[in-house]
């Protein structure tokens, strides 16, 4: 059997741990992204999320998903919610430089090209907008439950830094079983390579 499979199979977590935490781990989203009044969601899914953070934070939400049949109707408190069925390297529809900050939630391993994706949440950031990536990590329970094909912590900080964010940080939360990475859209020349 595979060194990897054996790891993975070994994990000390329960099979619901992901629906367990999901209450904290929306807070600690919630929390992280109070400064913001306008945010993006890449990769919305339902777009639960952001309605969460729109009661939550009374922030203006755009959620984007390339699959906009799903989009949940609860209402999204004193901020607002715009769910739009979109491609998240292709947010025409969101002028450069005009959201304080971009969230991807267990979203980036899905998008095709996650570097495009990144580069263009950079492209809408105001100058000091944050970027904040939570997605599930390569050999974490998601693997065992999900199989689908996870990135690593040094993948999305490779991803982060190319796309030219800068403070880049990254780290795995929830015993390991989140990727919790951030960036922020550095002032103009201020690039990473
Ligand atoms: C696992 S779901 C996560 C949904 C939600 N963020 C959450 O935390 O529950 C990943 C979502 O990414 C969307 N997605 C994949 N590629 C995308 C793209 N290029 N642009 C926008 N959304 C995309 C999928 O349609 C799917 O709804």
């Amino acid at each position: 059997m595979p060194a990897e499979k054996n790891q993975v199979e070994s994990l000390d977590v329960p099979e619901d741990f992901y629906e367990r935490i999901e209450h904290d781990i929306r807070a600690r989203i919630a929390a992280r992204l109070s400064f913001a009044h306008h945010v993006v969601d890449l990769g919305c899914g339902s777009c639960e999320l952001a309605r969460f953070l729109a009661r939550e934070n009374a922030q203006h939400v755009v959620g984007v998903d390339i699959y906009g049949s799903g989009f949940s109707e609860e209402p999204g408190g004193q901020g607002s919610v715009e769910c739009r069925e979109a491609d998240a390297r292709r947010l025409e529809f969101i002028y450069d430089d005009s959201v304080d900050a971009a969230l991807s939630a267990h979203a980036l391993h899905e998008m095709q090209e996650p570097l495009e994706v990144l580069r263009e949440a950079r492209r809408v950031l105001r100058s000091g907008g944050e970027i904040l990536v939570v997605d599930f990590p390569r050999d974490s329970l998601a693997q065992r439950l999900w199989n689908e094909s996870y990135l690593t912590p040094t993948e999305v900080v490779e991803l982060l830094r190319k796309a030219g964010f800068t403070d880049v940080e990254c780290r795995l939360i929830a015993q390991g079983q989140l990727i919790w990475a951030e960036g922020r859209k550095g002032p103009a020349g201020k690039e990473m390579a």
